[in-house]
């Protein structure tokens, strides 16, 4: 399936993760509606990347996402620059300890609006825009299913998307793939020491943490595999059966 001149939405697209996802899918021809909260720069200098080098388009799209109204504003200036959507990747997340006795009902609420409340609306908005054949993507996280200590609200918002993945996949079908990936250490947490990504590297059957190029081999396999709908892929070094 030719990826030329289709249009992804990917949330939090300025950094890490979700900017090699875009600058993957850009070499592949997409025009990217590219989301960022405080990313700006970052995405401006997505945006001169792909132009300096005749990729597909990128069209900047601020929002904070816990606010349903800039959901709807992000959803219209996308589908108004770029036409309907072919693929959407729900990949904007908060990542933080809460240890038990910390957790306030604020930092309850903001992990679960960012993490799930907005991967939902979000989807909710854009499915009605998007055509037969077209596809969604949430990114949950290995911790879903093997949770870690002192992350218990993240870990929940996490299993919940791939729960919301498997339901949207029964009621989106047909015409609308729906799937998850759950990857493990794919790049060191923001401050994280060396001793802890050795310590994350150890805890897995591969004996290293991975990369941002294993997420992309398994979000181009989803968006290929047109038989494929309601599957979450671990992509974790086997972290999950240790
Ligand atoms: N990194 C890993 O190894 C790993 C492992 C397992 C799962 N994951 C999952 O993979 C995805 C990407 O991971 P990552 O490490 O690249 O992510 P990240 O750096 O923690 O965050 C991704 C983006 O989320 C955006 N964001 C934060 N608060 C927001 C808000 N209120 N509204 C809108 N956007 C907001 C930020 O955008 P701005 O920068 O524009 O503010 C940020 O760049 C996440 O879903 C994560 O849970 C990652």
């Amino acid at each position: 399936m030719s990826l030329k001149g289709k249009h992804a939405f990917i949330t939090g697209c300025g950094k890490r993760l979700g900017r090699s996802m875009a600058e993957e899918l850009l070499k592949h021809g997409m025009d990217i509606s590219a989301h960022y909260r405080n990313s700006q720069k970052e995405v401006h200098e997505l945006q001169e990347w792909a132009q300096t080098n005749g990729l597909g388009q990128v069209l900047p799209i601020p929002a904070d996402l816990r606010s349903s109204e800039a959901i709807k504003r992000a959803v219209e200036a996308a589908t108004q620059n770029l036409g309907p959507v072919d693929l959407l990747i729900n990949s904007a997340s908060d990542f933080y300890p809460t240890p038990i006795g910390s957790v306030t009902t604020e930092i309850w609420d903001s992990l679960f609006e960012l993490n799930l409340r907005a991967p939902f609306f979000l989807t909710q908005q854009i499915v009605k825009t998007m055509n037969p054949g077209a596809n969604v993507i949430f990114i949950s996280d290995t911790h879903a299913t093997k949770p870690i200590a002192k992350y218990a609200p993240y870990c929940a918002t996490k299993a919940a998307l791939v729960s919301l993945s498997r339901s949207l996949a029964k009621e989106l079908s047909p015409d609308i793939r729906v799937n998850s990936i759950s990857p493990g250490t794919l790049l060191a947490q923001h401050g994280a020491t060396q001793e802890e990504t050795t310590r994350a590297a150890q805890r897995t059957l591969l004996g290293r943490i991975g990369c941002p190029n294993d997420l992309i081999q398994g979000l181009l396999f989803l968006i290929r595999s047109s038989y494929i709908t309601g599957f979450d892929l671990v992509i974790d070094g086997g972290r999950g059966l240790l």
